[in-house]
């Protein structure tokens, strides 16, 4: 949240002066992101983080518009999906719940409603939206809609979309629209069905199921080939996602492989839609996926963003970008080189309270970690932004990140998932781009971690609460 006082008081002064609306843009001016930084919270305009999973997003006129589930901590009732928009892919202007939970029925409480996807109908004009509308034991599921003529909403939710008159009683979906501006709906399984000239029905099953499993189905196109990503079954825990290629959504697919290396688990995230930013120079094609984090999902699930590389049927994200651009005229690519300040995490300008291990993981890989509830570490800067780089593995919890300025007033505060199936060494946060001045940097044990179980009461996350430091990066 974004409570530091001085902000509050030019909020209302800009506010008197000016109306409501330009102090959105104040705090967006104050605080920007330059990058695309996979794997940390990213923060609106206000300074709330964005909560926008199992996304996709449309371009309208020079606008990005994304929308995703919004989530709440402590379960996993429908919360209504989100809808943010953005000019360059790096900062999020929320804009609204472009469909609420219902006051009742099929998405009203304590129903599931995720993997929401916009398009815009060639033929009306309209937007529609597509959603997995289930009951909270996942028993009741179905492939919903929703209908807006403006693309920030309000929806109307209009029930099941039918094929032949019944539901699609189908769990993870996704969508795809072709070149031709015809519409998909994708179920998981990697069933395809073709949607009438208005969007709001089904006339066609193009495609048969494919395999087992294969959740979060996502489908792009280049140029005359269809890549076909998903996921394996297991629940919300990350995996390798692999994928299949054809020349007609109607098949042969034909299985191509892993999306990203093996065990990397698709670096820690599951794909949720490809979107192709074109520009006059390139089009690049950004994989989306999420990295979720139960039960924590508003506060620390984040979103894994990489550009993918294409040569004719491989598909691949051989390395995880940290940051990258994207510049969305061109739309060609550029991969950020930090050269931010590092401190260790033994450096005597980091104060640590509390019950901490300062070990050595081998080739200079140092460590601080702690599961201690009462520990914190913390660090005076004076800089424009700071990062944190830690170990994240299965033994590993939630950490409440505090960012303050110099009168100790709080700017951002996040809560960091580093739990992580397999382990690995990566940016857990980043903070936006600030003011140069002084800041300080808090960041404490909760005592939480991120661990459910699936509806076969299957167990899942981790073991432990121990958060890690690697290092802190600062930009002067
Ligand atoms: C995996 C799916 O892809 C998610 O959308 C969600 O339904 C979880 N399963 C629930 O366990």
């Amino acid at each position: 949240m974004f409570k530091n006082s001085y902000f509050i008081l030019r909020y209302f002064t800009i506010c008197i002066v000016f109306g409501s609306n330009t102090a959105v843009s104040f705090a967006q001016d104050t605080a920007k992101m330059d990058a695309i930084y996979s794997g940390v919270p990213w923060f609106d305009q206000n300074g709330n983080i964005v909560s926008a999973h199992g996304a996709n997003i449309i371009k309208e006129l020079d606008t990005f518009y994304l929308f995703g589930e919004s989530h709440t901590d402590t379960s996993n009732a429908f919360a209504g999906f989100n809808c943010y928009s953005s000019k360059d892919l790096y900062n999020w202007k929320f804009e609204s719940v472009a469909l609420p939970a219902q006051e009742s029925g099929k998405l009203g409480p304590n129903r599931v409603g995720e993997r929401v996807k916009v398009m815009k109908c060639p033929k009306t004009g309209e937007f529609i939206m597509y959603m997995h509308a289930d009951s909270l034991t996942y028993k009741d599921q179905f492939v919903g809609y929703a209908v807006s003529k403006e693309i920030k909403g309000p929806y109307v939710f209009k029930g099941p979309l039918l094929f032949q008159g019944k539901p699609i009683k189908k769990w993870d979906m996704g969508t795809f629209q072709d070149d031709d501006g015809s519409g998909y709906v994708l179920v998981h399984g990697g069933e395809i069905y073709k949607l009438s000239d208005d969007f709001t029905s089904v006339t066609e099953k193009v495609n048969e199921n494919i395999t087992s499993g294969f959740e979060s189905p996502t489908l792009f196109r280049k140029d005359d080939i269809y890549y076909f990503i998903g996921s394996h079954l297991t629940s919300w825990e990350k995996n390798d996602n692999y994928y299949y290629t054809s020349i007609s959504l109607k098949g042969p697919w034909i299985s191509q492989g892993l999306v990203a290396p093996e065990n990397t688990l698709t670096w820690n995230s599951q794909s949720t839609f490809v979107l192709p930013i074109q520009g006059l120079k390139e089009t690049t094609y950004m994989f989306m996926g999420d990295r979720w984090s139960f039960p924590k999902q508003a506060s620390s699930a984040t979103y894994v963003w990489q550009p993918l590389s294409i040569a004719g049927t491989s598909v691949s994200m051989p390395k995880f970008q940290e940051a990258w651009r994207i510049n969305t005229s061109t739309g060609v690519v550029t991969i950020v080189e930090n050269k931010d300040i590092i401190i260790k995490n033994t450096n005597e300008e980091i104060q640590y309270l509390g019950k901490w291990i300062h070990t050595d993981n081998g080739n200079m890989l140092l460590e601080s970690k702690s599961d201690d509830k009462n520990a914190s570490f913390s660090i005076k800067f004076k800089g424009q932004q700071i990062g944190l780089t830690s170990f994240v593995g299965p033994e590993n919890g939630y950490a409440k990140v505090v960012l303050t300025d110099k009168k100790g007033n709080t700017m951002y505060t996040a809560i960091i998932d580093m739990y992580s199936k397999s382990s690995d060494l990566v940016q857990v946060f980043k903070s936006p781009i600030l003011k140069k001045n002084n800041y300080e940097l808090i960041v404490s044990v909760t005592g939480e971690r991120p661990n459910w179980s699936d509806k076969k009461k299957a167990n899942y996350g981790s073991t432990g609460n121990t958060i890690s430091l690697h290092q802190i990066t600062i930009k002067k």
